[in-house]
Parts: C-alpha cells; sequence; structure tokens
C-alpha cells in the first residue's frame, strides 16, 4: 500500500449517506451550515476568503476562483450573475454528474454563498441534455431549498434575494466550452465567443458572470466551514484541496476517488484495486482526452496542475483513461478524433477541417493504407489547428495524436509496414 494517506473524503462525504440528496437528511448531515456562516459575513470578505483558500477551477483550466470571482466589477449598477457549468462532456470525465446526483444541496449551497459573494440575484446551473436524471434530481432540490428559504426572497433573513434555474442544454459538447454554454443558455447556437472580453466582464446577457464547475462551486462551503489554512493542509502549495479523480477503463474498480490534490497514478490504482487480471498499463489520459497521454512511466507524476504540467501534459478534468497492453493506442486515437471532429462547432476552419482530414487519415492508416508520409500530415494538421483554433476544442484534438505519435510511433508503423492486420477493410476506410 501507498504509504500516505491520500483518501480525503469532503465533497464525498454524504456520497454513501442514505437518500442525503434529499433537504432533510442533508440538514442533518451539517447541510447549509456553510451558507449560514457565509450569509453573516461581507460578500468582499468572502471573495478574500476563496482567494486565500488557494482554490483553483475543478472544469479543467485551474484558473483561481477567488481571483475570478474578484473581477466582478462592484457598484456598478448592473445584474450580475453567476452560471454553473455542469455540461460535463470530456470523454472519460465523470465527477460532476455523480456529484449531483449524490448531494445536488452542496451544489445549490455553493451557488448561494458565490452568488452572495459576487452580488447575484440571478443564478443558473447549465446541466448536459443528456443527464436527465441528475437535471430531475437538481430541480427537486432546487424545489426544496426554495421551500425551506434558501433560494428565493430575503433568504434566511438577510435580505439578500437570489433566483436560481436549472437549464438542460442539448448535449452538445462545445457547450460546454464557457461562452458557447452562454450563447445557448441565451437560446443562441451554442458557439464559443471571441474572448476577451472574459465573461466576468460581459457575460450572460452582457452582464458581469462568473462561469465555474460543479466541482470548483461544490467545494466553497467547505472553505466557508473549515477556512482557508484548513483547506490548504491538503494538495500541494500550488494546487490546494482535495479533488475528484474518475477512473475508468482496465481497472479493477472504476469510479471516483475523491483524493488530495497531487495524488499519483500509482496511489490510484491502488485505490482502484489495481490494473485487471492479465493486463498490464501502457498508456492513459490524467485529464480527458484533450490532455497529452501519459504512459506506464509516468505513474509518479503527481497529479496537480503543475506536477501533470511539469511532465508534458495537463491535470485537465482528472478524467483518468487507463488503457493496457491489450489496447490500441492508434485506433483509440481515432475514436477520440471521430469525436472531435463531429463535435467541432464549425466556426472556425482549423479545428473544422483539420479535425476532419485527421480522422481520414487515421481511418486510412488503420485500414493498412497508410503510407510513413501520413504521419507527417498528422503532425502538420496538428501544427495548423494548435493556436490557430477559435477556441480550446481545436487545440485539445491535438493533444492525443502528438502523444500518441510520441510514444507509439512504432504502432502506427505496425500498420503501415503491414505487421498489424488492418483494423478497416478498405471500403471501411473510404466511406468515411
Ligand atoms: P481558460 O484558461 O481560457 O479559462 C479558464 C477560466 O478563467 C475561464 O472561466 C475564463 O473566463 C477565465 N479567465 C482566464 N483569463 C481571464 C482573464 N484575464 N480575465 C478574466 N477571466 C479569465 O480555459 P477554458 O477554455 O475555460 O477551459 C479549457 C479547459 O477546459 C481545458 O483545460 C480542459 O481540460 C477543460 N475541459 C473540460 C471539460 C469538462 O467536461 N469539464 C470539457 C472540455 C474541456
Ligand atoms: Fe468551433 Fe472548433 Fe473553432 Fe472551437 S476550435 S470555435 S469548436 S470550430
Amino acid at each position: 500500500m501507498s504509504e500516505r494517506e491520500v483518501l480525503t473524503p469532503v465533497l464525498t462525504k454524504r456520497w454513501l449517506s442514505p437518500e442525503a440528496w434529499k433537504i432533510s437528511v442533508y440538514e442533518r448531515l451539517d447541510g447549509y451550515e456553510g451558507l449560514r456562516k457565509a450569509i453573516k459575513a461581507h460578500p468582499d470578505d468572502l471573495i478574500q476568503l476563496v482567494k486565500d483558500s488557494g482554490l483553483r477551477g475543478r472544469g479543467g483550466a485551474g484558473f483561481p476562483t477567488g481571483l475570478k470571482w474578484g473581477f466582478i466589477p462592484q457598484g456598478d449598477g448592473k445584474p450580475h450573475y453567476l452560471v454553473v457549468n455542469a455540461d460535463e462532456g470530456e470523454p472519460g470525465t465523470c465527477k460532476d454528474l455523480p456529484y449531483m446526483m449524490a448531494d445536488p444541496h452542496g451544489l445549490i449551497e455553493g451557488i448561494v454563498i458565490a452568488s452572495y459573494a459576487i452580488r447575484a440575484n440571478f443564478a443558473a446551473i447549465y446541466i448536459r441534455g443528456e443527464a436527465v436524471h441528475a437535471a430531475r434530481r437538481l430541480r427537486n432540490a432546487v424545489n426544496e431549498a426554495y421551500a425551506r428559504g434558501y433560494l428565493g426572497r430575503n433568504i434566511l433573513g438577510s435580505g439578500f434575494d437570489l433566483e436560481l434555474v436549472v437549464h438542460s442544454g442539448a448535449g452538445a459538447y462545445i457547450c460546454g466550452e464557457e461562452t458557447a454554454l452562454l450563447d445557448s443558455l441565451e437560446g443562441y447556437r451554442g458557439q464559443p465567443r471571441l474572448k476577451p472580453p472574459f465573461p466576468a466582464v460581459a457575460g450572460l446577457y452582457g452582464g458581469p458572470t462568473v462561469v465555474n464547475n460543479v466541482e470548483t462551486i461544490a467545494s466553497v462551503p467547505y472553505i466557508v466551514l473549515g477556512g482557508a489554512e484548513w483547506w490548504k493542509t491538503m494538495g500541494t502549495e500550488k494546487s490546494p484541496g482535495p479533488k475528484i479523480y474518475s477512473i475508468s477503463g482496465r481497472v479493477k474498480r472504476p469510479g471516483q476517488y475523491e483524493c488530495t490534490m497531487g495524488t499519483t497514478l500509482r496511489e490510484l490504482l491502488e485505490l482502484a484495486g489495481g490494473m485487471k487480471d492479465g493486463h498490464e498499463l501502457r498508456f492513459w489520459t490524467p485529464g480527458g482526452s484533450s490532455t497529452p497521454l501519459f504512459t506506464d512511466e509516468h505513474v509518479d507524476v503527481p497529479l496537480d496542475f503543475e506536477g501533470a504540467a511539469a511532465a508534458g501534459s495537463m491535470l485537465g478534468t482528472t478524467a483518468i483513461q487507463v488503457f493496457s497492453d491489450k489496447d490500441d493506442p492508434v485506433y483509440a486515437t481515432y475514436r477520440w478524433i471521430a469525436f472531435y471532429a463531429h463535435e467541432s462547432c464549425g466556426k472556425c476552419t482549423p479545428c473544422r477541417e483539420g479535425n476532419y482530414w485527421m480522422v481520414q487519415v487515421l481511418r486510412r492508416i488503420l485500414s493498412g493504407q497508410g503510407t510513413k508520409a501520413d504521419l507527417d500530415t498528422l503532425s502538420d494538421t496538428c501544427d495548423n489547428i494548435f493556436g490557430r483554433s477559435f477556441c480550446a476544442l481545436g487545440d485539445g484534438a491535438t493533444s492525443p495524436v502528438l502523444s500518441s505519435l510520441k510514444y507509439f510511433r512504432d504502432d502506427y508503423l505496425d500498420y503501415i509496414e503491414g505487421r498489424k492486420a488492418p483494423y478497416f477493410s478498405a471500403e471501411q476506410a473510404a466511406l468515411a
């Protein structure tokens, strides 16, 4: 076993309590205590507390949360908004949906505190369309919170008002990009907006808007109750706090494991029961397919924002997809790129065309019709997508291609030089 204790059930502490999604149970388990404390504080002090805690965005980018809240101009006379990004769609990512199923009031409590801090009287949860069960559970919880005076007018007698709506998207991955999400919420086709201005300056309906991920907002009541110093006792200096890692693939016990930031794959594999029998670790994603692949050489990389970056990848959404010696990195890359090509919103040429062409090239390779020049074409296409795309979707799509070429070039050559049986027939490749 690992020598240090990495499991930290903070956000997940109620997950195993029966019916913790009901407000009566939630209240019995310290629910809404953070809000009772927060509502007595000055909003500026809450922003400072979140700054002091070092909390960083849990949606993937790791932007400092308190800093983002602090960007909201005060005394501007404009309506402010809080929008929770619950459009969890990054391949392999499964932390926000189970959180919302298990503990919807934890999110609502965080929303009320965050809205109070940034002086927003309207908040929305944008949840992905396929997540019908979680949306239903959230709506029930919102109704319960209104009935108990945690939402609506004069919350807990404080004079603070907040309306909260749950809005279901229609299943487009791009609507997880914060500005596409805002367009979608306003009723338009979801496509990214030019940044700057960032949403903190001009967001929903042009008003100052904080867009935060579910896990980020759910952390807030705990920081209010436990304090910034306690939060910083977990994790690393620059990436403090606990983190929900979701592990899928060739492990014995896939699922969500809440651990201190900086936990390694070696430690997570122990928690997940190890690799499935007969499987040897070969490659894995540290944070979904938009983050460059890691291999069996990276099992001791600390999975925090700095550690993952220093080892050549990114923390992303901490969606760890584990692949073994029985899996094919070329085919996995093809599946990911097919996903990005399908989900590209089409607004900019590098992403729209580049991903389409990479799918064709990968199918050609997988059908045994590829050439070595195709590998250069893939790298060159990535060069023309990365940094030239309008939003992070395009950049992210280059990650599996470039990292699989870096670590698994021989697997590509096996198809090209006929050492491996084609995955597709020539006819199937032509149909792409
Ligand atoms: P980003 O780094 O552009 O922005 C992060 C956040 O900080 C945004 O809310 C942005 O508005 C804010 N921000 C950045 N600079 C700012 C400034 N100067 N002033 C005010 N606000 C500022 O990253 P982005 O595009 O929001 O997210 C990319 C990440 O999303 C990727 O790292 C990926 O891991 C993750 N992702 C997560 C998915 C999921 O399902 N959770 C799906 C796809 C990607
Ligand atoms: Fe749309 Fe892709 Fe361009 Fe983003 S990078 S705006 S998803 S076409």
